[in-house]
């Protein structure tokens, strides 16, 4: 068990280089089982939720090539199974993809059930599965698998309309939908740069998706996909959460390797906070010197403001001149975080999906515990910008999606150590 020592009011300064996305790399990898062939995938982020995803793909019978740090070459041509292995794939939430992909392929997965939610509230399936059975797949749970086959073994190409604007419903039906048979068009379908990176994976790979960062995707079904080289995109949530970092603590740091585009949402809140972000090809360059201003934010689908940055973006308003309304349109609930910042001296109500935010002066350090992933982030933050030391418990979520971070805080500054601890036991989160 490790947990994270920070020392915190200190001003952050030097230079982050922002890894590959942790939610492209999650959807691409178990993508690869519908490639006949080696996939070569690079830019691929250090953390333990990849780790997860290439095991279970690996006792599918993939054959992995780890080439470095950040490549590996996955090959599916042997494929002995479509049952995934139930402990290792019921720890991560984005195994649902693993259902597309053995459909899209084998016409048949069994997966088991995704893990429970950590951040509150119920993380439904229900249009992955109205999409899978368009398609023409019977789906039903057995044992605490998800079930999926289709009599033909080739699924047919559909119109779906998607009640509700779900990431991982738009991906996990351009899976299963990419060799179907004939034609499907994804309406009401979401539009994160980790759905167009995962559309220009398939398409690299010989796929036929056109549309992808549209609300209307359509997917002309191939034969088959054959390997290829791909890089993932850098990640959106990563390098947001280190220029909250900087509105926080204080400082100058320029965040590289990033799509300034996909980074638009997130920086229009920071200016309007009084943060300065400074715009380069593919970099950006944050600063705060002067106080934070109070502003309102709403979490959307994208192009709105993220929720997997609303925890993140919370903890800065929490040191912001005047009160702020957050409001959570994405998800049910996820403000478990906030009796963590109140320990910290932060003044929130959280009253259902709004939580009213009044700025206070300075936040002071604490043992707080990391609730899971975004929340760690967003306790990392409150403790770099605190006053004292704050020791964080949980941090296996934060490694979850958070490749090397506390040595990339360090190198800008930060005051923080991981130290090793006699073993807890915490339940098992989701990404
Ligand atoms: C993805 O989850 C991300 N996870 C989440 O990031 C992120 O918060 C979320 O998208 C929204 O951006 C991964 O990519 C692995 P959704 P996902 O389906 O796909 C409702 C992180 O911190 N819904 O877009 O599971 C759902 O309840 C994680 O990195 C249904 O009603 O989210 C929610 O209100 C946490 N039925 C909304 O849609 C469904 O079948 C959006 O969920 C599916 C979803």
């Amino acid at each position: 068990m490790t947990k994270y020592i920070i020392r915190g009011g200190k001003p952050l300064f030097g230079e982050v280089e922002i890894s590959g996305a942790k939610n492209a790399a999650v959807a691409i990898i178990p993508a690869a089982l519908l490639v006949d062939g080696v996939c070569r995938i690079e830019n691929i982020p250090q953390i333990s939720d990849v780790t997860l995803c290439l095991k279970i793909l690996e006792q599918l019978g993939a054959n992995i090539r780890t080439i470095n740090r950040h490549a590996v070459e996955i090959d599916c041509t042997h494929i002995h199974s479509t049952r995934t292995n139930y402990d290792l794939s019921r720890k991560i939430r984005a195994s649902y993809y693993l259902i597309g992909s053995l459909l899209g392929r084998f016409g048949e997965a069994e997966v088991a059930m995704p893990g429970g939610c950590n951040f509150g509230g119920v993380r439904p399936i229900d249009q992955h599965v109205k999409g899978f059975t368009t398609l023409g797949a019977k789906v039903m749970v057995e044992g605490g698998f998800i079930h999926a086959f289709s009599e033909n073994r080739r699924l047919k190409g559909a119109n779906i309309y998607l009640d509700v604007v779900s990431v991982g419903a738009t991906m996990n039906i351009m899976m299963a939908a990419v060799m179907a048979e004939g034609n499907t068009v994804i309406e009401n379908a979401a539009k994160e740069p980790h759905i167009v990176d995962l559309a220009n994976f398939l398409n690299s790979m010989g796929a036929n998706i056109r549309g992808a960062g549209t609300d209307t995707i359509k997917i002309r079904g191939v034969d088959h996909l054959t390997g290829g080289t791909y890089a993932i995109i850098p990640d959106q949530i990563e390098a947001g959460t280190y220029m909250a970092a900087v509105a926080a603590a204080g400082g100058q740091v320029l965040v590289k390797n990033i799509i300034p585009k996909h980074m638009d949402c997130i920086t229009a809140k920071l200016v309007e906070m009084g943060v300065s972000v400074e715009e380069h090809e593919d970099t950006l360059l944050v600063r705060r010197t002067d106080p934070l201003q109070k502003t309102n934010i709403k979490t959307l689908p994208y192009p709105g403001f993220p929720t997997d940055m609303q925890p993140q973006i919370t903890t800065v308003l929490s040191l912001a001149q005047g009160t702020s309304l957050v409001t959570e349109g994405v998800w049910n609930s996820r403000y478990r975080y906030v009796d963590e910042l109140k320990r910290m001296g932060a003044s929130i109500q959280v009253d259902d999906k709004t939580a009213v935010v009044e700025g206070v002066d300075h936040l002071t350090g604490a043992p707080i515990q990391a609730y899971d992933l975004r929340a760690g982030a967003a306790m990392v933050i409150a403790a770099l910008a605190a006053r004292g030391e704050s020791e964080i418990t949980g941090v296996q979520y934060i490694e979850r999606g958070y490749e090397d971070i506390v040595e990339k805080l360090r190198s800008i500054g930060a005051d923080i150590r991981a130290v090793e601890e006699p073993d807890e036991t915490l339940e098992s989160g989701v990404g």
